[in-house]
């Protein structure tokens, strides 16, 4: 009688923990994302999340060559002359007012934004290794001249970056908010990034390799399943140990 009923029993003890977990992930997911719009202390006005722009460049035979998916937030340091001091400025990179361009070459890819009627051009260079099979984000430049600079245009560039790490025919992707530290006066914070710099094929991306900051939000819920389900066997447990308990009660009157 105990082992024909302990089937569903050993069904929610798996199933429970699992329906716990992935509801968990959710709300802790809704909880994370919203934080950037209320935070007040920021001197300059929160230009909220950036919108999720989806870059691509064409080859010369007109093959999808390079694909990101991604929203893009500019933080940028300078000495202001209307203001007379250093500003931090926070700026997002709206997708509907910016031209994707650029190249792909054999280990080269560029990736090249124009936006503010072509007076801010964001670059980015992707490099691969075919020895590691790997590809990374190597260099990243920012010219713009629609801010009010004391020193004229305000440009930052930097070719010995290591961000944004794939393997060579999957995608790279990363949901959590990430910030790259270009220079001193420049980084660049970017949301929900899916890219590929090389090796597209049919336009579209190859199977995506997570980064690690997702794998260690997606860890919480894991553990806390884990905790769930290791209490759940425990009350079951218990409850099969009473009900044998008092089963035999019953048998020995
Ligand atoms: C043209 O497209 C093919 C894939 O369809 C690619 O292998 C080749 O390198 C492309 N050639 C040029 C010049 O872009
Ligand atoms: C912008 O960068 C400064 C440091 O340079 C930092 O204190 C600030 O939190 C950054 N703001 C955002 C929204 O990333
Ligand atoms: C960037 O920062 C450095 C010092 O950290 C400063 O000397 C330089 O003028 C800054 N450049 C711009 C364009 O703001
Ligand atoms: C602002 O100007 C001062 C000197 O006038 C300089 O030392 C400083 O590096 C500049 N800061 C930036 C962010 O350009
Ligand atoms: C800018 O601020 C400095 C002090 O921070 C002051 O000495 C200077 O006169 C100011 N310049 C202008 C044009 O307001
Ligand atoms: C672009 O999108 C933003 C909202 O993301 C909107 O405020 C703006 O009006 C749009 N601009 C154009 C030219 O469509
Ligand atoms: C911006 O540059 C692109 C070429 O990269 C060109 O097609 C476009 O007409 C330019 N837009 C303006 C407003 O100059
Ligand atoms: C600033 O950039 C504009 C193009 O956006 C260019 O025409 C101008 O010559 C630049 N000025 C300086 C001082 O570099
Ligand atoms: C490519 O990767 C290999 C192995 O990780 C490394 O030894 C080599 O220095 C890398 N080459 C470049 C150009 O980064
Ligand atoms: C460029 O980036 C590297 C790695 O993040 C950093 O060590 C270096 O200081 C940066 N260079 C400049 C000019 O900011
Ligand atoms: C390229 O980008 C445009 C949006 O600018 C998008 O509609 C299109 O689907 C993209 N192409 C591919 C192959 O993803």
């Amino acid at each position: 009688m105990i082992s024909a009923g302990g089937q569903p029993w050993r069904w929610m003890g798996v199933m429970l923990p699992l329906i716990l977990a992935a509801f968990l992930h959710q709300s802790f997911a809704t909880v994370a994302t919203p934080t950037p719009a209320q935070t007040t202390a920021a001197p300059h006005k929160d230009p909220g999340r950036p919108d999720r722009g989806k870059y691509n460049v064409t080859n010369s035979n007109n093959t999808v060559c390079l694909l990101a998916y991604m929203g893009l937030q500019l933080n940028i340091t300078y000495n202001s002359t209307s203001q007379n001091k250093t500003v931090q400025e926070v700026v997002n990179v709206q997708p509907n007012v910016t031209l994707a361009s650029g190249s792909c070459e054999a280990d080269r890819a560029v990736l090249e934004l124009k936006t503010d009627a072509n007076k801010t051009v964001l670059t980015f260079v992707f490099t691969q290794n075919t020895t590691s099979g790997t590809y990374h984000l190597s260099e990243a430049s920012l010219t713009t001249s629609v801010l009010n600079l004391k020193e004229g245009n305000f440009s930052a560039k930097n070719s010995s970056l290591d961000f944004l790490q794939g393997s060579l025919g999957y995608s790279y992707m990363c949901r959590m908010e990430q910030t790259l530290t270009v220079t001193q006066n420049l980084s660049i914070n970017t949301f929900q990034v899916q890219l590929q710099p090389f090796g597209v094929s049919g336009n579209a991306f190859g199977a995506a390799v997570e980064c690690q900051l997702d794998e260690d939000d997606m860890l919480i819920p894991i553990i806390v399943g884990a905790a769930l389900a290791g209490l759940v066997l425990v009350v079951l447990l218990a409850y099969l140990i009473g009900r044998k308990r008092s089963h035999a009660g019953y048998q020995t009157i």
